[in-house]
């Protein structure tokens, strides 16, 4: 039976990139039954709809959302943002945002990876705070972060599941304990306690300041690195950065019980929109994280393999693309 799959094109290049992703996904044969929904920045500024109760309600009900990229520039910031996408985190509980990095390396037959696993729906993203006397050479803004033991608590239990089930069975937690001491207390805690039911999973703890010099000059040190919101956001940017560009990162945004969505890590790019110049790779691996979520692990195995020379991805959007599906033969 065909996945009954929600596309979310939305702004900018996301539209061009998820149409090679869905070109990919049908190439490597498997069947999906899309549901396309019209929403982004271009449609708020059309009819004010960022997105409607009903629709998430709808979304419910399917087998997951695909999701080009949100946000264009004549619309103020957070409108869009908060409005849909961190509104979809949130209610649909995408509590894992999964992001995995490929280093291909000089020497081919040695390849490493690692994956972000980032909090997804607390931290300074919750939406804490406000302002006092707005616009008054008085105000004040506070914006706090919001860390709940459950919250905490299941991001690493779900990250040393993962780490458990790969080969090396490492995993590090990254934060900065050394100065958020309330915040970094409650996830250094819950860290080690959650420790003791993984006897066989190595564990190693980097500030966040630090791990970004490691992702730059060692990045071999990591297999599974868990972490909050808004250092998860700055590290995965890091991650595609340096393992590629951040044309190649891919990203699952998980309910682990629940429906999920699959977008690329990277933006809208107004300014390269419409001219068949994104690279549409990040989406089509988005998409293979999709379809291992949806049991079509062999598909999603083949696209992987296919996309797996990525300097040999070059060319238009388009002409990825069809690289990809001439690929899968
Ligand atoms: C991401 C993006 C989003 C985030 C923005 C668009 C709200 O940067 O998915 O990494 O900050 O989470
Ligand atoms: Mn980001």
């Amino acid at each position: 039976m065909a996945h009954k799959v929600g596309i979310i094109g939305g702004d900018g290049i996301g539209p061009e990139v998820i149409a090679e992703g869905l070109k990919v996904i049908r190439a490597a044969g498997v069947e999906l039954d899309t549901v396309d929904y019209d929403l982004g920045g271009a449609r708020y500024l059309r009819d004010g709809e960022v997105l409607s109760d009903e629709t998430l309600e709808e979304w419910r009900g399917l087998d997951a959302l695909y999701l080009g990229a949100v946000g264009t520039p004549e619309v103020p910031p957070g409108v869009i943002e908060r409005g849909l996408l961190l509104k979809m985190r949130f209610v649909l509980d995408l509590y894992i945002n999964r992001r995995p990095f490929i280093f291909e390396g000089d020497d081919a037959r040695d390849p490493h990876d690692f994956i972000v696993i980032r909090e997804n729906t607390e931290g300074t993203y919750a939406g804490e705070g406000g302002f006092l006397r707005k616009n008054t050479p008085a105000e004040i803004a506070t914006q706090g972060s919001v860390n709940t033991r459950m919250g905490v608590e299941r991001c690493i239990r779900y990250s040393f599941t993962l780490a458990q089930s790969r080969p090396r069975k490492h995993l590090t937690l990254v934060h900065k304990t050394n100065v958020l001491t309330f915040s970094g207390d409650l996830w250094e805690r819950t860290f080690n306690e959650v420790a003791e039911e993984f006897p066989d999973v190595e564990t190693a703890y980097n500030h966040v300041d630090a791990a970004c010099i490691y992702f730059v000059q060692d990045p071999g040190r990591y297999d599974v690195i868990v972490t909050d919101n808004l250092f998860g956001d700055i590290l995965t940017d890091l991650g595609g950065a340096v393992s590629g560009g951040i044309g190649f990162a891919s990203s699952a945004n998980l309910n682990p019980t629940g429906v999920s969505m699959f977008e690329p890590v990277h933006g809208s790019a107004p300014d390269i929109a419409g001219q068949n110049l994104a690279n549409p790779t990040a989406a089509v691996l988005s998409g293979a994280m999709m379809l291992d979520h949806l049991g079509e692990a062999a598909a999603a195995d083949r696209i992987r393999a296919a996309a797996a020379d990525t300097s040999t991805l070059v060319g238009s959007t388009t002409e990825v693309g069809d690289l990809l599906v001439a690929r899968l033969g």
